[in-house]
Order: structure tokens, then sequence, then C-alpha cells
């Protein structure tokens, strides 16, 4: 069985189902992505994950269903959303948006050693630690958002398009700081529209569309499989 392992995911808004029976699987360590377009279910999903909203089918974490649980019981359990959006609390400084990451947290030690672990991966927020968030760059906002995640100190760290509306250049560097975490042991599931940069940075990739896997493979595979190059890869 894998770490998480998701078996037949139907979610719904409203009473109505936009996943249609997911199977998916990340391993313990494993760097996943779930490359997708415009509304084909990858926030969905990873709200379903971190139990945001009405889910049926199984969802299970180190053989655990958590399919009844509480965000906060994923979050104890180490799985940590970076959300669409970032969502930082605008004002408040970077220095208390990253401690809004370990708020469950009782570990004292444990959450300074996390805080010099962000300033260390992240140079840029030790120098902006007492600045209001509402005044940072696009980049510096993600760095925020995935600090805070690194904040509740995660096992599985869940991200929703850490690349979207950034520039070339931070996307790079803000990929390069996934890469190191997952490199440190820190197993991720990412989701993105930009397809290129999750194949490129991923093991295994998911397809999803409209609500239902299509493909799967290994990254790499994927990255030159022709309906993949021509559907999200831009070429003909
Ligand atoms: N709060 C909501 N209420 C009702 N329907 C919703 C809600 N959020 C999303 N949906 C619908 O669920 C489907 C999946 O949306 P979702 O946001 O998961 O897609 P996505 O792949 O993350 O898209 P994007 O790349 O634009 O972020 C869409 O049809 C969307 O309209
Ligand atoms: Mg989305």
């Amino acid at each position: 069985m894998a770490w998480l392992e998701i078996r037949d995911l139907k979610a719904f808004y409203h009473g109505t189902e936009v996943l249609h029976g997911l199977d998916l699987r990340v391993d313990e360590g494993d760097f996943v992505a779930v490359i997708g377009s415009n509304g084909a279910g990858k926030t969905t999903l990873l709200r379903s994950i971190s139990r945001l909203i009405a889910v049926q089918g199984s969802i299970l974490f180190g053989g655990q269903d958590m399919v009844r649980s509480r965000p906060r019981d994923c979050v104890r359990q180490g799985i940590v959303h970076c959300p669409e959006g970032r969502l930082l609390f605008p004002e408040m400084t970077v220095l208390q948006n990253l401690m809004m990451g370990a708020f469950l947290r009782r570990d004292t030690d444990g959450v300074r050693q996390d805080l010099e672990r962000v300033y260390d991966y992240l140079p840029t927020l030790a120098n902006r630690k007492n600045q209001w968030a509402a005044t940072l760059s696009g980049g510096e906002q993600q760095m925020v958002a995935i600090g805070r995640a690194i904040m509740g100190h995660p096992r599985l760290l869940t991200l929703d398009e850490p690349s979207f509306g950034l520039a070339p250049l931070v996307v790079n560097a803000i990929f390069e700081v996934i890469k190191r975490l997952n490199a440190e042991g820190v197993t991720i599931l990412l989701v993105e529209q930009n397809a290129s940069l999750a194949l490129e940075f991923s093991r295994f990739a998911y397809v999803l569309e409209e609500g239902r896997i299509v493909d799967e493979g290994l990254s790499i595979g994927l990255s030159t499989k022709k309906s993949i190059l021509q559907a999200y890869l831009g070429m003909d």
C-alpha cells in the first residue's frame, strides 16, 4: 500500500460532483505532480486531501482513513497545504504570517529550529521579517506561503500552483526550494497548470481533466508523450 492512497475519490460543491472517482498514490519521499487546465479539479483534489470539503471514497494516509478527519487532524498528521492564491494575512508581518503555520505546535524548540530552516531556505524572508505581508511582491508572498507551510513541519506538503502569476526567475527560485525540501525528506504533491515546470521537477505525474485522471506515468515519459505535448506543452 502507498503512503497516501486515494481510492474512488468523489468531491462535491453544494451537492454537485466535481471529482468523479479518482485513484492516486504517493509514496513516502516521492515528488508527485498533478497537471490539468483551468477548472480540472486540481484545487478541489488538494482541498479534499486536507479535508476542507465533502468527499466520498477513501483517503488513506499511513494506513489511516482520513475521510472523517478534520483539517487540524490532517495538519497534526503532517499533511500541510500551501493553498492557491497564497492566502496570507496582509496586515500581519512576514514573521507573524510564518508563525501562523505553527499555531498547532507546542514544541517550542522545534518551532525555533523550523524558523531557522525557513530563513536558511528563503533568506529574503529573514531580511523582511518585520515587513507587512501586503507590501511584498508576488514572489515574496509565495515564499511566505511556502515558509508558513514549512513552519507546520510537513511530512506531506501539498502545493497549489506555486508558480501562478510569477516571473520565470522567481518561479525557478521557488521550485529550487521545493526540490531541496523534497531532497531533505518532505514528500511533495504539487498541482500545476504549468505542465512543463511540473513535469521537470516531479518524478511521477497524473493528468486531471474534468474531474477524472486521464493519464499517469513517470514525468519524464509524459513530457515527451504526443498527447501531453499537444494538450499541455503547446506543441503541434
Ligand atoms: N466553491 C465552489 N463552489 C462551486 N463550484 C466550485 C467551487 N470551487 C470550484 N468549483 C468548481 O469545481 C470544478 C473544479 O474546480 P477547481 O478549482 O478544483 O479547479 P482547478 O483545476 O483548481 O482550476 P484552476 O487551474 O483554475 O485553479 C470547476 O468546475 C469549478 O467551477
Ligand atoms: Mg485551482
